[in-house]
């Protein structure tokens, strides 16, 4: 790793005050959840298109809420890590931190962030088909499959975005504000190559930001980057924090 990257990075960071932070299925990785994409994905074993889709909840319900319920067992036994405990403590240090995730395992908020901005949903919530009442439902395992509405018995479906859906018009709003008017934007465990999120980092650096990716594989942004670190984010940015820590209170 860069120690001389590292520093002139703690150096810009000694006097910023709004910094943004997208994060990807990579920052949870330490935490043992799998990635889609790479030699390691989750893809590798399920076809998208089998599983996170409407088209596919259309067909088998059942099957995509098997695959769900299997996620949330795997995600309900993670704990977060240190790459999650830093962005945490970041709050703190930083007088302005924006944290936007695609993540949809909740480990941001577990780990102490306030308010994420959850771009893809997030697992532990369900929709009803009827009316839309989105609640918290944590069951490991889900009491049956496909569950259903408390209310009105109708099913339930994951409070997620699916290929093929839009996302949320005010959340997408309101990340991309907070990406053109942050000083500094770290982009954290993305391959990059999902839209519009990936779009976001490219909007932070044309309005003027420094642009950090933290990836142990480059990625279509790397080149956009203005430091690009070859190394896992539970290493690396604890790494920085403790440089920060010479430099600005917390
Ligand atoms: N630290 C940092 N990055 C890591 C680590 C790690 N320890 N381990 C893996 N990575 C990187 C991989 O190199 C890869 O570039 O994390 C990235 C994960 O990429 P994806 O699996 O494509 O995940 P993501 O970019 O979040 O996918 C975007 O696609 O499937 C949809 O909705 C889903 O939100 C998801 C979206």
């Amino acid at each position: 790793m860069d120690e001389n990257k590292i520093d002139e990075l703690a150096d810009v960071l000694g006097s910023t005050s709004r910094v943004a932070v997208l994060t990807g299925a990579g920052i949870s990785a330490e935490s043992g959840i799998p990635t889609f994409r790479g030699s390691q994905g989750l893809w590798r074993q399920f076809r998208a298109e089998e599983l996170a889709t409407p088209e596919a909840f259309e067909r088998d319900p059942k099957l995509v809420w098997e695959w769900y319920d299997w996620r949330r067992k795997l995600i309900g036994e993670a704990e977060p890590n240190a790459g999650h405990r830093t962005l945490s403590a970041w709050q703190r240090r930083f007088p302005s931190l924006s944290l936007i995730t695609q993540n949809i395992d909740g480990l941001h908020e577990l780990a102490g962030s306030r308010d994420p901005l959850e771009l893809h949903g997030n697992i532990w919530k369900t929709r009803c088909l009827r009316d839309g009442t989105v609640r918290e439902n944590r069951d490991v395992p889900l009491s049956e499959v496909p569950p259903r509405c408390p209310d009105c018995g109708e099913w339930l479906r994951p409070h997620v975005v699916w290929f093929g859906e839009p996302l949320d018009s005010r959340v997408l709003d309101e990340a991309f504000r907070l990406c053109s008017s942050c000083q500094v934007m770290f982009v954290i465990g993305t391959s990059a190559v999902v839209h519009p999120a990936a779009a976001l980092p490219l909007a932070a650096a044309e309005a003027g930001a420094v642009l950090v990716e933290v990836n142990p594989e480059p990625t279509p942004l790397t080149r956009a980057a203005d430091f690009s670190f070859r190394a896992q984010s539970g290493g690396l940015l604890p790494l920085l924090d403790r440089k920060l820590g010479t430099r600005r209170a917390p």
